[in-house]
């Protein structure tokens, strides 16, 4: 079975997690579904889609037709919420179900650690040795119910079809001195808030996901999150458990 690690990935936590457990399965291939333009690919039904996204606002991010280029003939996958050590809320729920529109069946889903870019100190490390035992685990039953016929989809907790939440308002600045103009950061920008030319970026359309901080390569985009960190840190320090979901 061919295995495909699909991840949006603004500051690669996400991508991490998804790697890892693809590569508890063997060989993979990898699709970015970041940036501007949309990646697209059609799964045979001997494929395996492993799909890895970031919680934001306890939601799937809200990047218009994220997931339209994917679709399956009833492909298995395995879903991967990336979260922050706060909580994933609905994102696997919605993920689920958008997955089951698109022609994929859900053999599996795991809530995932990874570190929190507003709040470093929330999820550093993650996912670590521990967690990669558990995920060896969930490798090992994937693999296990899908040797097997009429499989069942796995219940994952959740609304699949949630209110949207707006954006956290989350600052952001350009130190023009050490830009480039190179415009890497706007080809990062997943929403296409950022315009290509000015480099402006319009708020409206901003997730804060942060993408294009993340791709500047000489740190001249810097945003402001002290008073976020501090209530995050606050509230949600504590070490939360991977989340496995694997039963019918
Ligand atoms: C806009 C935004 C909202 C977030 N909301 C949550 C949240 O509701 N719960 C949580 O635990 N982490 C939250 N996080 C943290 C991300 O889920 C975490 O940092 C994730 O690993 C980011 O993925 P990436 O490293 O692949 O970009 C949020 C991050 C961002 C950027
Ligand atoms: S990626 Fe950084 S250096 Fe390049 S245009 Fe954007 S802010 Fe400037
Ligand atoms: S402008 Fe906003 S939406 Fe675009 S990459 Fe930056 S933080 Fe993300």
């Amino acid at each position: 079975m061919k295995i495909i690690g699909a991840y949006f990935s603004p500051s690669g936590g996400t991508k991490r997690a998804t790697q890892l457990l693809c590569g508890l399965f063997g060989e993979y291939e990898t699709l970015d579904l970041g940036g501007r333009e949309r990646a697209a690919r059609h799964f045979d039904q001997d494929e395996l889609l492993v799909l890895g996204l970031p919680v934001y606002a306890g939601q799937i991010p809200a990047v218009p037709g994220l997931l339209d280029g994917l679709s399956g003939e009833d492909t298995p996958c395995v879903l991967v919420a990336a979260y922050g050590n706060r909580h994933y809320d609905d994102a696997l729920a919605q993920m689920k179900d958008l997955m089951g529109k698109k022609g994929f069946r859900c053999a599996a889903a795991a809530a995932v650690i990874t570190p929190h870019i507003f709040a470093p100190s929330l999820g550093m490390g993650r996912p670590d040795e521990a967690d990669e035992a558990v995920l060896k685990e969930l490798a090992r039953k994937v693999q296990e119910k899908l040797a097997g016929e009429n499989w069942t989809e796995a219940q994952v907790p959740g609304n699949p079809c949630p209110a949207p939440k707006k954006a956290i308002p989350v600052p952001k600045d350009r130190d023009w001195d050490t830009c480039l103009g190179c415009a890497i950061c706007a080809k990062a920008c997943p929403t296409g808030a950022m315009d290509l030319s000015s480099l402006l970026w319009e708020d409206s359309k901003c997730i804060s996901c942060m993408a294009c901080v993340s791709a500047c390569p000489t740190g001249a985009l810097g945003f402001s999150a002290a008073q976020l960190a501090e209530k995050l840190t606050a509230n949600f320090t504590a070490r939360r458990d991977i989340e496995l979901f694997t039963e019918g």
